[in-house]
């Protein structure tokens, strides 16, 4: 198939559009809701529910998945849950598993539970019938293999890659239809917490047969004055078996819902499965800017209509705006130069892993803006489209990285895949293609390989620039030939002698920083591997500060992106077990600031900020100089300590003040001048004991859709309602009403708590099955448990009764092995058929009689007063099936039985005074009550009321 490129000469024209019909014609739901889990092996076939072990596989013959990817699999025993999902982040630490990804025991050495199935069940409406259906995946950690109805969909090898299939002819229509997921996380693919499974959105879309592929868009501008010129690059495809022809229209609508634009471009035709690009071109007059502190987006609509009557409807979302980076003078966005003010950050937060909800990502966007920081590097992956969605709406500007450097036609197309989908966002200014290549990078193949990916991605992009981060040598190899030269830390260069010999160059530091502290810890404690919070140069890097200034002080230099924004998993530096988590972030892995991020709030943001580090809850201490700093972007500062004055300092510009105090127990109060005028204070006290539980949330509503979140802040506080600074207690938290808490989280990089608590689903097998003749036994004596089978043979000889054959009435003796502690579970049999006129008994207790074999799957709830620890005896007296052919199966497994054991209560530790609970709405409308309790203190509640909502469309 070829793909013309056309330009369609300019047309801009306000047209009625009153014949057009502006019925939705594409659907978009969700699919994130009513999977089943369980996990397989990476080797051990008998584990990997003997997938791919039939004589023709999956690979063999289309619609042969066999094991858990047939679509008859039962997966009843399986646990249900919904996505996004990280079963890393469910899993224990321990000492042997990998150091980059945080001590989970998952990936290499762990493989019972490095490989996860997921399974989805779900009816399409017989309407649908002649649509082209997408399965449509923004991500999978990691090696995932997908089938739909036992058909092979195909394997995406990268967890961080979004990815579809066009399921249409596998599915049933007006029937029942079956995704499986296979994930294997054995090998890693990044050298950080990766998290593991469905760990993103997963979707279903129904088009038209003519239609915008997905990603088929690409928006760019060019801005003139007050007005802009905007081309629409759009791709249509299609997939009629025939020719047709089509009016594509397009329009430009703003925020506010008005159109601004509009085009239609008439008489296009498309052979079968043609695919073709149209290039449109609309002024936009007095365009909206999309800029940090009004990013506004645009959207533009196409609409595909045959015969008058709409087949396609395509959205895309972008902002009109220009980038430049300039050798001697940094970045601009607009004309007007912006300093980058960046972090670089993972994917993953406390609680949740990987496996952030929406508002999630929200929520660290907001937490960064208010550090006044105004750039996001992903590193090392393509991030989830949700997260671009954010930066584009709450302006945040974006580096975005490509995963693995390579000039193969495989890797050349991983970095395209990143590039198509995500190059209408306005909020990306340039294209990572790696980062710290040290096989390559200070050579001249590294140079080389550059300038073929640099070329390659402009081919995709030519509107942004290209960058790659550098921390070997940087006066040699890609450094030499990158587009913006990315500086990784400053001890490895020297950034002025770079501007001086690549003085075409715009350059930033695309890693800096790279420090190590513990939120709320004041004196290095190696013991219990925390270290204290003030900035200061380690491990040969430089301080933020030291970092800041010298990006600061520089004009050629773009800007700075701290290493990192947020703590993430892994990379424990300097520590190892059992320590799990980094110390890197500027925020905890909550999002709970540590001090660095007044130092940039006073120096990054627009408001007045005044802080004092450390708290003064110093018991012990009593006497002991302690340093106390003051982070403010004031004109001067004086302290007063105890009510005495310390004298006044001088602030100098993106630095801080520092005093040595001896401690005795009271205040500490800073006072910011301004212009020689008092402007504002600040007061730190020595609190008193810790009294009580509070929470506080960061949103008092959430929208009743299953998938809005509040984060809830749990303090420890004293009488007066000052959070303890130094309070560790363990909190235990109840939740009533429609919501669920999905992860709780303290910050502390040692922490070893779980972070989830979800319920365990073991299965029993029913095994060791033995068959007698009924007729010659007492049947009433032969299902009970005392009766001496001994002298039975082994169930179901040669896997069914052969063609032609009387079926006789049989019973069937097996058992299931049950421990006491699971006594306490839900403890279900699915039961699957194995014969007609079934009467079904466990410990001699008859649970069905006459039992329908039309339904092949039976539920039979066990009470734990009808079993025993150990062995019990389950009985089955059946007439068995009869094959039809020789080569046919017929059930011969009576299913196994399912036990789910309740979570237990969720709980977690406050880590200097704070902890955090991420709540998520169900579906009903409410109130959501939370409580805490705390021993010895006085419990704490809240109330998030629920709202009814509009929810996303979902299957
Ligand atoms: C950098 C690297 C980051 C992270 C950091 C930890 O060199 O690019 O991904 O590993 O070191 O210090």
């Amino acid at each position: 198939m070829t793909l013309h490129k056309r330009t369609t000469s300019t047309l801009i024209l306000l047209f009625c559009i009153g014949m057009l019909m502006t019925a939705s014609a594409r659907e978009r739901l969700l699919m994130d809701f009513g999977w089943k889990f369980a996990f397989g092996h990476p080797f051990d076939k008998s584990r990997d529910f003997n997938t791919g072990t039939s004589y023709f596989s999956y690979m063999a013959k289309a619609g042969y998945g066999d094991g858990a990817a047939a679509a008859g699999f039962d997966d009843r025993t399986w646990r249900s849950l919904d996505v996004p999902h990280d079963w890393a982040v469910e899993a224990p630490f321990e000492g042997r598993a990998s150091h980059s990804h945080g001590y989970k025991a998952v990936g290499p050495g762990f493989p019972e539970t490095s490989v996860g199935w997921y399974r989805k069940t779900f009816t399409m409406p017989a309407a649908d019938k002649g649509k082209r259906i997408f399965l449509e995946f923004d991500g999978v950690s990691r090696d995932a293999r997908v089938w739909v109805n036992g058909f092979y969909c195909g394997n995406e090898p990268s967890g961080y890659n979004s990815f579809s299939f066009d399921v249409s002819e596998y599915l049933n229509y007006g029937g029942s239809n079956v995704i499986a997921v296979r994930a294997d996380v054995t090998t890693e693919e990044g050298w950080y917490y990766e998290g593991a499974g469905i760990y993103r959105h997963v979707w279903l879309t129904k088009t038209d047969p003519l239609h915008v592929p997905q990603y088929g868009t690409f928006v760019t501008s060019q801005v003139d004055g007050n007005n802009a010129k905007v081309t629409a690059r759009v791709k249509v495809m299609n997939k009629h078996l025939s020719a047709v022809s089509f009016d594509v229209h397009h329009r430009v609508v703003d925020a506010l819902g008005a159109t601004v634009a509009e085009a239609l471009e008439r008489g296009k035709s498309l052979k079968s499965f043609g695919k073709d690009e149209f290039v449109t071109e609309f002024a936009v007059p007095n365009a909206r800017l999309w800029s940090l502190n009004d990013p506004h987006l645009y959207q533009l609509h196409t609409t595909l209509t045959r015969d008058g009557k709409v087949v396609d409807e395509y959205h895309t979302n972008f902002g009109i705006r220009t980038i430049r980076f300039d050798a001697n003078k940094g970045f601009f966005l607009n004309g007007e130069h912006v300093k980058l003010k960046g972090t670089n950050n993972h994917q993953d937060h406390a609680g949740v892993g990987v496996a952030m909800p929406d508002g999630l990502q929200e929520y660290r966007i907001r937490q960064l803006k208010v550090m006044g920081s105004n750039a996001y590097r992903c590193s090392h992956n393509p991030p989830t489209p949700e997260l671009l969605d954010v930066c584009d709406r709450l302006g945040m500007l974006v580096i975005d990285e490509n995963r693995l450097m390579g000039i193969t036609d495989h890797d050349l197309h991983q970095c395209e895949r990143l590039i198509v989908r995500d190059r209408n966002h306005p909020s990306i200014i340039a294209w990572s293609i790696g980062n710290e290549e040290w096989a390559i990078e200070t050579y001249e193949r590294g140079a080389d390989i550059v300038r073929v990916m640099q070329a390659f991605v402009k081919t995709i992009d030519s509107t942004r620039y290209v960058n790659a981060a550098v921390s070997g040598a940087w006066e040699t190899g890609i450094g030499t030939a990158i587009d913006v030269m990315g500086f990784n830390y400053l001890r490895h260069g020297n950034t002025d002698v770079h501007h001086a010999n690549h003085p075409w160059q715009p350059s930033m530091g695309t890693e800096e920083g790279s420090t190590n502290t513990t939120r709320g810890i004041y004196f290095d404690d190696p013991e219990k591997q925390y270290l204290s919070a003030y900035d200061r140069p380690t491990n040969g890097f430089v301080s933020i500060q030291q970092g800041w200034k010298h990006y600061a002080e520089r004009d050629y230099l773009a800007g700075m992106f701290i290493w990192t924004g947020f703590d993430y998993r892994g990379e424990s530096t300097p520590y190892s077990f059992p320590s799990v988590g980094s110390y890197f972030g500027m925020l905890d892995q909550c999002g709970f600031p540590k001090d660095n991020v007044y130092y940039l709030r006073s120096w990054w943001g627009n408001e007045p900020v005044l802080h004092i580090l450390p708290h003064w809850n110093w018991p012990g201490r009593e006497g002991q100089e302690i340093d106390v700093w003051v982070y403010s972007n004031m004109d001067e500062v004086e302290l007063i300590v105890n009510k005495k004055s310390l004298g006044r300092q001088t602030m100098q510009r993106n630095g801080h003040l520092s005093w040595k105090v001896p401690y005795a127990p009271g205040t500490v109060e800073a006072i910011g001048y301004k212009n020689g005028k008092r402007f504002m204070n600040k007061l730190v006290s020595t609190t008193g004991t810790p009294a009580a539980v509070a929470l506080v949330p960061d949103r008092a509503s959430v929208k009743a859709d299953r998938e809005d979140i509040s984060v809830v802040t749990v303090q420890v506080v004293d009488k007066k309602g000052a959070v303890v600074p130094d309070a560790n207690h363990e909190v235990m938290f109840e939740i009533t009403g429609p919501g669920r808490i999905i992860g709780v989280g303290n910050g502390d990089p040692t922490s070893h708590e779980a972070d989830r608590f979800v319920e365990s689903v073991k299965v029993l097998s029913t095994s060791g099955w033995k068959e007698y003749a009924a007729q010659s036994l007492d049947v009433n004596a032969a299902v009970q448990p005392a009766f001496d089978d001994a002298t039975w043979h082994d169930a179901f000889p040669g896997g069914g009764l052969a063609p032609g054959s009387v079926p006789q009435t049989t019973v069937y003796r097996g058992t299931i092995q049950v421990a006491e502690t699971e006594l306490k579970g839900q403890i279900n049999w699915m039961f699957r058929s194995i014969g007609r006129h079934q009467k079904v008994y466990v410990n001699g207790r008859l649970l069905a009689d006459g039992l329908s074999d039309d339904v092949a799957r039976h539920e039979f709830a066990l009470s734990a007063d009808w079993l025993k620890p150990g062995n019990n005896v389950v009985a089955i007296v059946a007439e068995p099936f009869v094959k039809k052919h020789a080569w046919d199966n017929v059930n011969v497994h009576p299913g196994d039985v399912q036990v789910v054991l309740p979570p237990a209560q969720w709980q977690r530790k406050t880590f200097n005074g704070l902890a955090q609970i991420i709540i998520q709405s169900t579906r009903q409308p409410g109130d959501i009550v939370l409580t805490a309790t705390s021993k010895g203190l006085k419990s704490g509640s809240l109330v998030i009321k629920s709202l009814p909502a509009k929810v996303r469309p979902s299957l």
